[in-house]
């Protein structure tokens, strides 16, 4: 019996892309496979949290036990996250949200003698620097960045903007690392110090994040 260090607390986790729909058949979108959104909300129910998972189109089966809010756009997961983290104890927002959405949506098909030879886009919400912004002090908020270059620096630079406890750094340069893969490497980066953790699995990360979160409940 894994131990039940979270009972009692509420974690709201994000997982998976977002979907930004250009017409009826085409999205802009990214490589995210939710498989480490979905190991964390895992393990936190595992060891006895009550769990919500925000999730994007992915094709993982729902962890057991988790209330799981199905999400398209970042629109949908921002609204889906505000309805929920206020009886959250530990938010992680996990989630490759978007940055970009086309300009509006085609409500037909386009044409390809018709097509544009750009696409309008617009920003999407930063959803969770709005959380850093509106947190309540006793909230744990966690982060992931996904970097190709400069790992630390980057983790910092967000830890401190998105006003965060804990980010977790994945390169997603690494074959056995980021996207669509059952491994990561993971720097934690806090206010404390730093941590590089081994390559493991997702799960295994997960338990090692979770491990770290806990010390930082108050
Ligand atoms: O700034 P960057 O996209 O690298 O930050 C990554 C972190 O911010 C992740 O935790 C991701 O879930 C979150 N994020 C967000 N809303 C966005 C973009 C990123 O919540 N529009």
């Amino acid at each position: 019996l894994s131990s039940q260090d979270l009972q009692g607390r509420h974690v709201l986790v994000t997982a998976g892309p977002t979907r930004e729909p250009l017409d009826p058949a085409r999205y802009l979108s990214n490589r995210s496979s939710g498989r480490m959104g979905y190991a964390l909300a895992r393990v936190a129910r595992r060891r006895g949290a009550r769990v919500t998972l925000v999730s994007g189109p992915v094709s993982l089966d729902p962890p057991p036990g988790v209330e799981v809010v199905p999400v398209m756009t970042a629109r949908d997961m921002r609204a889906a996250v505000r309805e929920h983290r206020d009886q959250a104890d530990i938010i992680i927002m996990a989630a490759a949200v978007a940055d970009f959405r086309p300009v509006g949506c085609a409500d037909r098909k386009i044409k390809k003698s018709r097509a544009p030879d750009t696409i309008a886009l617009s920003e999407n919400p930063d959803i969770l620097k709005e959380l850093g912004r509106e947190r309540r002090p006793e909230q744990v908020l966690v982060g992931f960045a996904a970097e190709s270059h400069d790992h630390e620096a980057e983790g910092r630079r967000k830890l401190a903007t998105k006003n965060l406890d804990l980010i977790c750094v994945n390169d997603i340069l690494g074959e056995k690392t980021g996207f669509d893969v059952d491994t990561n490497q993971v720097l934690l980066i806090d206010w404390q110090g730093q941590e590089t953790l081994p390559l493991l699995s997702k799960e295994e990360t997960a338990v090692r994040i979770l491990d770290r979160i806990r010390e930082l409940l108050p």
